[in-house]
């Protein structure tokens, strides 16, 4: 069976959504995305998901073409319908077709909006016992990053970076302070306390972000929002990246340097990763 995916309202096989040249994403990065986790067929916070669709949207001045029940059934229908149970739910909407290429918005907005799935692959267990490897790089992003647009460029650019080094991420840092991952979030670990950057114009407000501090929070995890310096994040005892498809993740080297004594997952990680992993069973999963 052919995954189906959602364009316009219409359900089809993935071979037969198709969109048009002319269409504003396609030339100009002209639109938004959500990523959705869903965890034996339930989307995870959903609800913040949409919120943050809508103030994307809104961030761009583009009115949402659906309601958020609306949303929220196809989302469900297609939970329940795809063939994994675990899925990774993407969601889109740009400024749709005009017809001829000009960068302010047509006249006649009839934007596009697209769902599909994918089989949520988390990363190998090898990876949360063993950490990750990432580079660090100036972050060359525009300057609002809060809002979760389709036009990453700069954000493919800077991964890419990781890949040819044979590393998994690129830390950003921003006038000398941390802001976060190419595609994640990241925290820092210094004497004991968890540290979070302040969610600001520079940094995508993630939901997963919110998990691990609430989380931090419930098993009594000393922590702090504040501003990081790339100082404190290269001599950082220990540093995460999370999102909603890599989960939480230890990162053991930075630029080819031992991240914290000897370069292993710290003991705040594993106390993090063992609530993150109760929670998935039990909030997530909902079992
Ligand atoms: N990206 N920061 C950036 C720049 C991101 O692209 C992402 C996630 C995050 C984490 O956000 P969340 O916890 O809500 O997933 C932070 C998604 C997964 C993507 O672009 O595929």
């Amino acid at each position: 069976m052919s995954a189906r995916v959602f364009l316009n309202g219409e359900w089809l096989p993935a071979e037969a959504a198709c969109v048009p040249v002319m269409d504003r994403g396609f030339l100009f990065g002209d639109g938004v995305y959500e990523v959705i986790p869903v965890y034996s067929r339930r989307p995870f916070r959903l609800a913040e998901h949409l919120g943050r669709l809508q103030k994307s949207l809104d961030g761009i001045q583009l009115a949402n073409p659906w309601r958020r029940e609306e949303w929220t059934g196809f989302v469900m229908q297609l939970a329940a319908e795809a063939e994994w149970e675990d899925q990774s739910i993407y969601i889109q909407v740009t400024r749709g077709p005009m017809a001829v290429r000009n960068h302010a918005f047509p006249k006649e907005v009839k934007p596009t909006s697209v769902i599909l799935a994918e089989p949520m692959t988390t990363p190998p267990a090898s990876q949360r016992e063993q950490g990750i490897a990432a580079v660090s790089a100036a972050d060359i992003r525009w300057l609002r990053c809060d809002l979760k647009a389709t036009s990453l460029l700069a954000n493919c650019l800077l991964r890419q970076m990781a890949v040819a080094a044979g590393c998994v991420e690129t830390v950003l840092f921003r006038d000398g302070f941390l802001t976060e991952g190419s595609a994640s979030s990241i925290f820092v670990v210094r004497n004991g306390v968890l540290l979070a950057p302040i969610q600001n114009h520079l940094m995508l407000p993630g939901i997963t972000y919110d998990v691990i501090l609430e989380l931090a929070a419930q098993h009594g995890l000393p922590h702090e929002v504040r501003d990081i310096t790339e100082v404190e994040t290269r001599a950082a005892d220990e540093l995460w990246m999370c999102s909603s498809t890599k989960e939480v993740l230890p990162i053991v080297a930075l630029d080819g340097k031992k991240v914290g004594a000897d370069g292993t997952p710290g003991p705040l990680f594993a106390r993090m990763y063992a609530s993150y992993q109760e929670f998935k069973a039990t909030v997530m999963r909902g079992a």
